[in-house]
């Protein structure tokens, strides 16, 4: 059979896909923008026609709806998340689900060693004239999910884009298909208050001509973005970019043409944003997205001279110890690239890495620098990682400093109603007065 034959032969309908699932199976689901919504919508509705029991949810940012981590989804599913978002962090807080914790790099090894698949549900655009289709906006682990699974289970929606790289499946690797045209899911770029803009400003001064930048998700990124339109010649080797790095490319502050590896091209492993991103990558030579133990290869990344790494963090200790993934006990995200780039940019030639938060959360009840992480709290960043850290009130710069500049730094940078307890806390534990 050619593959417009076999095509033809693996189409039906999102119910009857969905009903190859067996109980006890592990599926896992592709990633952020790039889920099957109308395959994990059909999985859900259909738990009790199939009689699902203990189906295993793999996966990281969820998107869609996540009916599966529903109270009442308990018998049929339980969710292992690798990260946890809005519509799954309940489902773990009441031990309806499990936390994995992993770099985002060393997931595709995961799932072929531990966590083998024996379903991927994926969503992938047409196929082209030789029978490729595109993963679209999400390679990350969602290819390499794809090559171990025993079925693989494909929405082929016309709006995914074909986004070049590493990027594509052949039709005949693709066991199920069901047609179904829907909008991807998107993400509206996020509001940027007084307070990021400070911050964006503050870690714009560290940004220099050439630098090749990885940003992660959010308001900070995005505010960084708005303060670099007067650089030359940035580039992009990240995790995932947004609408943001778009207006940079067409302003043409963004070329790629310093890289030493991906030159000329913005090389991620997603892309997460609005239709005016998709339609940007569509078909366009210069955007590559690769699987994510690539792209996030320390190794790899590496090989860029000047990677800036750009993250968010939700609380740092006064060793610099960096807590990103959890209020306390409580997970609310995962360790997802931040690692990956912060060991990156750290042996990269010229490279820095900035951990960049507000100074306060809880509307300003919370200072997010403290003398201790919280209770429970992970360290997601250690103290030998972490170098700069910047808050709307200036940057602190840690590495290679001793504990005790450590301190001093980042109290200067805490919201001034808290520095008068983490004063205390440094001369006690320093056994020196505190001076600016
Ligand atoms: N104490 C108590 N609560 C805190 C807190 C603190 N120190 N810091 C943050 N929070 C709360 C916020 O109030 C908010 O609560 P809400 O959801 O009830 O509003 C929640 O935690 C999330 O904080 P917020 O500042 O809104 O998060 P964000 O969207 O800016 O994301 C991280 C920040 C750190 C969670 C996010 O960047 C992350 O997950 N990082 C780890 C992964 C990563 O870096 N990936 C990068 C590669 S893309």
């Amino acid at each position: 059979m050619n593959w417009r034959e076999i095509y033809a032969d693996r189409i039906c309908s999102a119910e009857e896909a969905v009903g190859k699932i067996k109980s006890g199976d592990r599926v896992v689901v592709a990633h952020a923008c790039g889920e099957p919504v109308v395959l994990t919508d059909a999985m859900t509705a259909c738990a009790e026609k199939y009689g699902y029991k203990n189906v295993e949810i793999v996966h990281m940012v969820a998107m869609g709806k996540a009916g599966y981590c529903a109270p009442e989804m308990s018998e049929h599913f339980r969710h292992n998340a690798l990260f946890l978002g809005g519509s799954t962090k309940a489902a773990i807080a009441e031990g309806r689900g499990d936390f994995t914790p992993v770099f985002f790099s060393e997931v595709p090894a995961l799932l072929r060693e531990k966590l083998h698949p024996n379903v991927a549900l994926l969503q992938v655009s047409e196929p082209d004239e030789h029978g490729f289709c595109s993963y679209g906006v999400s390679c990350d682990y969602t290819k390499p999910a794809a090559e171990a699974a025993d079925l693989r289970i494909a929405q082929i929606n016309p709006k995914m884009p074909r986004i070049f790289g590493d990027n594509f499946i052949h039709v005949s690797n693709l066991d199920v298909i069901v047609e179904a045209e829907t909008d991807l899911i998107e993400l509206q770029p996020p509001k940027i208050g007084d307070v990021q803009r400070k911050i964006g400003e503050n870690i714009a001064s560290l940004v220099k001509d050439g630098d090749c930048l990885q940003l992660g998700i959010g308001a900070i990124p995005d505010a960084v973005l708005l303060f670099l339109k007067e650089k030359k010649d940035l580039g992009i080797h990240s995790e995932m970019f947004s609408d943001g790095v778009v207006e940079l490319i067409n302003a043409g502050v963004i070329t790629n043409k310093c890289k030493q590896i991906g030159n000329g091209k913005c090389v991620a492993t997603f892309l997460m944003g609005t239709k005016k991103l998709y339609d940007y990558a569509n078909d366009n030579p210069s955007v590559e997205l690769k699987p994510v133990d690539y792209v996030n290869d320390p190794y790899v990344i590496r090989q860029n001279d000047n990677v800036v790494s750009i993250n968010s963090c939700v609380e740092v200790d006064l060793m610099g110890q960096v807590c990103s993934e959890s209020v306390g006990l409580t997970q609310i995200s995962g360790v997802g690239g931040q690692v990956d780039f912060v060991r990156g940019a750290n042996m990269s030639k010229g490279g820095r890495t900035i951990m960049a938060m507000p100074s306060t959360a809880a509307k300003g009840t919370i200072s997010k620098i403290v003398p201790f992480l919280t209770h429970g709290a992970t360290v997601t960043t250690s103290r030998c990682d972490v170098d700069y850290v910047v808050t709307e009130h200036g940057i602190a710069q840690l590495r290679g400093n001793t504990l005790r500049e450590r301190a001093r730094q980042l109290i200067a940078i805490a919201e001034p109603a808290f520095r008068e307890g983490l004063i205390a806390e440094f001369e006690s534990r320093f056994h020196c007065a505190y001076t600016e």
